[in-house]
């Protein structure tokens, strides 16, 4: 019999900057879903990529005076290395200025033609390029910005093909209502129904004003919009149109994990273009929800994105994959903080998980010379009838109950994309197991003498530390492997799930336990240090100056380095009036001062900027002084305050000075 197919989706990723831990998250939860489903018997497609074309990436690429291509290309192997980083086991990752997508998209765009779906018009409306997105004058926000991530949009009148949208209304619906688990989950289905009953436009699929995109093959002047384009990705990495096999096995099967913003470009143009085609539409589309840092969106201007490399050099790939799936429903929206990251990691793995693994491993190791013991046959007949077996042994027969339980609210969430549900079960499980050792009392059954029981207790101990582990193996895969090879075992390719019971262990193998899977963080170290690094940056002294040196053309490391003029005045040195402070709590340095820059900055909103000067100044000392800050220093968290800019000051070895200004000084006045 054939294994059941699963092709799985990440979005085309966008190549004007490198990856956050946003995109992180979706590309996680792919590799989570297809690992699973292997472990259980399908036969799995991962196709993951990147968005190469359009005006936000020519405009990215213009803006680092780089050629479109180029900067695609560097980008590109910053994801190629992040997958790696993060263990993303994926089958295909396409560009979409692969030459075969290329043909493909242009092919495409024929057959619509061809077929009285696309005709050419004019457009004239709003664009907004960072969401690559259209907007009609009723859709715009408040202020004119785009409704989707509140920037501003363009005006755009240019020469368009349309493609015949409204057409498709009502078999969008229909398909829809027959089709439940189409969108998910089911808000952003009653979303995208009340949007296409509101009335679908016809869609722009061209533009003319921009070239770098896939020219519309019968009209050189045109090239393809890029959401058209980045859509048929999905198809053609599996080789559609072409003689390669993949597409007919694997598409059908498909689930497209998305971010909840671009659930319409999904569930509305990519159908409605499928249709046009005749091809089939993919199974489901699941809209998870965004991460945000400390409350804030984010982003680039404010400097606050969480870069998954850095997390993992600090704490390793599976503690990353671990948190982001099991903080929150996948459909919901969550927040990254610092503290909760290191708390999930010292209590979920580091002293339920690995202690687990560990404590049995050390008393294999102490008291059977580290070969993993067999059952006794008392233990092993008395198991092969549940109730003689309930009777004896009540304590083993509860884990086995409990293990059958745990498979089957861990297959019934991994159904449902309920990440944190099937860890939910599975940490259940571990709690159970470490509480069997507690109530079997293994150190006193060893003082006893009665290896038996003992060997039996360590046995079962040790089998249900390996299922946990081949049901956290799909979130956490370095470490389960690793604890594999310790056993002596591998992870096997089960047929369903339920086999997972059947696989135990008998026991004669060595076990070369002798690791923490994950030792624990020293949350206030970490935070402290995070806090200092920021807070180095955050106030500039004297001492700093005069210690920057530079490694000469002679090599030395003497001469104190020595900045052009130009690169100098890139820094903004404004005076700023202090309009309120307080002490950052919890720390012994750190003030949290509202700085008020007469308006210099872009912005009325005063700055809040933390500054490393409490133990010279009350807070009190400071509201009404005008000072020298840098207004114009990339934003950074200290402490878990976002600083956006920093104070000067000389620094004397224990205490810092600010640099007052006259009091007849203007708040925002240039410094230089
Ligand atoms: N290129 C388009 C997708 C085309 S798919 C045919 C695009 N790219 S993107 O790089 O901007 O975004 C990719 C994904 O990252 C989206 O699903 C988006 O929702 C997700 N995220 C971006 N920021 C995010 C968070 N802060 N949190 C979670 N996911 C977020 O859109």
């Amino acid at each position: 019999m054939s294994k059941p197919t699963l092709h799985v989706t990440t979005p085309m990723y966008y190549v004007n900057d490198i990856a956050h831990i946003g995109h992180a998250y979706t590309t996680i939860a792919g590799d989570v879903l297809c690992r699973y489903r292997r472990m259980t018997g399908y036969d799995v497609f991962y196709t993951t990529g990147t968005d190469e074309h359009g005006q936000k990436i020519a405009e990215a690429a213009e803006a680092k005076g780089l050629a479109p291509q180029q900067l695609a290309d560097n980008v590109v192997t910053k994801f190629v290395d992040l997958w790696d980083t993060l263990n993303i086991d994926y089958q295909s990752f396409s560009r979409t200025t692969n030459d075969g997508h290329k043909t493909s998209v242009q092919n495409e765009f024929q057959s619509m033609f061809d077929n009285g779906d696309i005709y050419l018009g004019k457009y004239s409306g709003y664009y907004c390029v960072p969401c690559e997105s259209f907007w009609t004058d009723t859709q715009l926000g408040e202020g004119e910005v785009c409704p989707s991530c509140n920037r501003g949009v363009k005006i755009v009148e240019e020469d368009s093909y349309f493609f015949r949208l409204s057409k498709y209304q009502d078999k969008l619906l229909q398909h829809i209502k027959d089709n439940p688990n189409f969108i998910q989950p089911e808000a952003r289905r009653n979303e995208v129904v009340s949007f296409i009953e509101s009335g679908l436009n016809d869609l722009s699929v061209s533009r003319t004003s921009f070239d770098w995109g896939i020219h519309v093959p019968f009209d050189n002047k045109h090239v393809v919009y890029v959401w058209l384009d980045a859509l048929s990705s999905y198809i053609t990495a599996l080789g559609y149109g072409t003689p390669d096999g993949h597409f007919q096995k694997y598409w059908g099967s498909t689930i497209h994990l998305v971010g909840k913003d671009i659930l319409r470009f999904h569930t509305i143009y990519w159908p409605a273009f499928l249709m046009s085609m005749g091809v089939e539409l993919p199974k489901q589309v699941f809209a998870h929800g965004w991460w945000t840092v400390e409350g804030q969106k984010m982003s680039k201007s404010l400097g606050n994105s969480i870069n998954p490399v850095e997390l993992v050099n600090d704490f390793g790939a599976d503690a990353v994959r671990y948190f982001l799936l099991q903080t929150m429903p996948f459909g919901n929206d969550g927040n990254f903080s610092y503290e909760v990251f290191i708390s999930k990691i010292n209590h979920d793995l580091s002293n339920d998980y690995g202690n687990l693994v560990n404590r049995v491993a050390q008393m294999v190791h102490k008291h059977f010379n580290s070969v993993m013991p067999h059952l006794s046959s008392t233990h092993a007949d008395a198991r092969e009838n549940p109730e003689t077996y309930k009777k004896l042994f009540p304590l083993e027969h509860h884990l086995d109950e409990l293990l059958d339980q745990t498979v089957r609210t861990v297959d019934a969430a991994m159904d449902t994309l309920s990440f944190n549900e099937a860890l939910k079960g599975i940490r259940a499980y571990i709690t159970a197991t470490n509480k069997y050792v507690d109530s079997a009392k293994p150190w006193t059954v060893a003082t006893e003498g009665d290896m038996d029981r003992l060997g039996d207790i360590l046995n079962r101990a040790m089998n249900a530390s390996l299922l946990a582990t081949r049901l956290l193996s799909p979130f956490i895969p370095e470490t389960a492997d690793k604890v594999f090879v310790l056993l002596g075992v591998e992870n096997p390719r089960l047929a369903n799930s339920h086999k997972l019971k059947a696989d135990m262990i008998g026991g004669g193998q060595k076990i070369t336990f002798n690791t923490q899977l994950f030792p624990k963080v020293d949350a206030k170290a970490y935070l402290d240090k995070r806090g200092a690094t920021a807070t180095t940056a955050t106030t500039a002294t004297a001492s700093t100056a005069t210690t920057s040196t530079a490694t000469t053309t002679e090599g030395t490391t003497d001469a104190v380095a020595t900045v052009g003029i130009d690169e100098f005045f890139k820094t903004q040195i404004l005076a700023g009036k202090i309009v309120a402070a307080t002490a950052v709590p919890k720390s012994s340095k750190l003030l949290q001062l509202s700085v008020d820059f007469g308006g210099a900055m872009g912005t009325s909103e005063n700055a809040t900027i933390v500054a490393g000067v409490k133990k010279t100044y009350a807070p009190e000392d400071l509201v009404g002084k005008t000072v020298a800050f840098a207004a114009n220093i990339k934003p950074t968290k200290i402490m878990g305050v976002l600083s956006q800019g920093m104070i000067l000051a000389v620094d004397n070895g224990t205490r810092h000075f600010v640099m007052e200004l006259d009091a007849s000084v203007a708040p925002g006045t240039r410094i230089k």
